[in-house]
């Protein structure tokens, strides 16, 4: 006798609780790069040690309301008997409720609040690093301070040293951004003409990867940020190669040769510490003329980061990439200080992100009628010249 097909609609139902259980445990991944439920530091572990239990809490709630639910409707079906007598109220019932519930919600505000306190106080901080969100990259400057000479610009990635309280002082130059490193501490938004603190600190070395959580316009989604934290001597060594300005590329090498197309085409928006016109004089990009978000990233140490583009693309071939992702605390500072060597430069995506930026990101790059533009323009550059100018960058350590 044949066996008969299953109900389709069955299948439906199983097919259904298959793709919802593969989702469930897509979040369980152990390498997850932004975990809340993985806190790298004792900010996010304090975020951690108060959504465990809360979650928790609210689980077993949740729980029992389903069952409760499923069993009044399989044990109230309609079976074609008669409508029961309406009632409406049960003030035992009703004020039990709204007790038992407030008084869960009593107990989660203490340590809630406690939270909130503890997190927005950033007096024990030991570094502090301005943070600003543009359309659609992240500027780090590191102001004069104890430990700081000269001040350090940066973009893409927020290197900090392990074990020490980092206060970041968080604003936007055009519309409002959201900073989030999950596994550092929660979110702060970036907001036009305010400055808002974070407290932010990493247990171990290594790369802790997050995104902007606050819709911001075309590439929004494009909009990555990455912390990467060394200890204490490494941060040290990383910081003085910062302060260096960068030394001319050697005449007639295509190196010598891209840093003169640089100077002609890009020294507009970006920054290389240490270019000089004829004259002697810094050339410092005016952005403001082109764009209305302000500078574009600074340029000076690109090498010396592992992404490029608001760190929406890895400066990094896809192996060399892999080698220090998977590298293990005591090897990853070392690992990362080496910047990205002429082996490991993605070459190709540097190449095409110079050629048409626009055409790997959304953005709008052509001034429009009050002459503002938001992100990297097409600049028409002949293949040679593209070839040139990556040979240049990839002098920037
Ligand atoms: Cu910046 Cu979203």
């Amino acid at each position: 006798m044949p066996i008969c097909p299953r109900p389709p609609r069955r299948r439906r139902l199983q097919l259904l609780l298959l793709a919802g259980a593969g989702l469930v445990l897509a979040g369980c991944a152990e390498d997850a790069p932004q975990d809340t439920w993985q806190p790298a530091g004792p900010n996010a572990q304090q975020i951690d040690n108060l959504q465990r239990p809360v979650f928790y809490i609210a689980g077993v709630v949740g729980v029992i309301v389903f069952i409760a639910v499923f069993y009044c409707v399989w044990r109230f079906r309609d079976r074609g008997q008669a409508i029961p007598p309406q009632s409406h109220g049960k003030s035992i019932i009703e004020i039990g409720g709204i007790v038992a519930s407030a008084s869960i919600l009593a107990v989660i505000a203490v340590p809630t609040v406690r939270t909130i306190f503890d997190l927005a106080d950033t007096s024990d901080c030991s570094l502090t690093v301005n943070v600003t969100g543009q359309q659609w990259w992240w500027e780090y400057s590191y102001p004069v301070q104890p430990g700081i000479e000269t001040p350090v610009v940066t973009s893409g990635e927020l290197v900090i040293p392990t074990g020490e309280c980092v206060m970041l002082r968080i604003t936007s130059r055009d519309v409002i951004h959201s900073y989030w490193i999950p596994k550092l501490n929660g979110k702060k938004d970036a907001v036009p003409g305010r400055v808002q603190t974070l407290r932010l600190e990493a247990d171990y070395p290594g790369i802790f990867a997050g995104q902007c959580t606050e819709f911001c316009g075309l590439s929004h989604a494009n909009m990555k940020m990455f912390a990467v934290a060394l200890d204490g001597p490494d941060f040290a060594t990383w910081l003085s190669n910062q302060t260096e300005p960068a030394a001319n590329a050697p005449e007639d090498t295509p190196a010598g040769d891209g840093q003169d197309v640089f100077v002609a085409q890009c020294v507009r928006c970006h920054q290389v510490n240490g270019l000089e016109d004829a004259d002697g004089n810094p050339l410092i990009s005016q952005a403001e003329d082109y764009l209305v978000s302000g500078a574009a990233p600074d340029l000076t140490h690109l090498m010396s980061r592992t992404t490029f583009a608001g760190a929406t693309f890895s400066l990094l071939t896809e192996e060399c990439r892999a080698v220090l992702l998977a590298a293990t605390p005591e090897e990853f500072g070392p690992l990362y200080l080496d910047g990205v060597s002429p082996e490991c430069l993605n070459r190709v995506q540097l190449e095409q992100w110079v050629r048409n930026a626009p055409a790997m990101i959304p953005m709008y790059p052509t001034p429009n009628a009050d002459g503002l533009g938001r992100g990297m323009p097409y600049l028409g550059l002949s293949e040679e010249d593209i070839d040139r100018v990556v040979d240049y960058l990839a002098t920037l350590k």
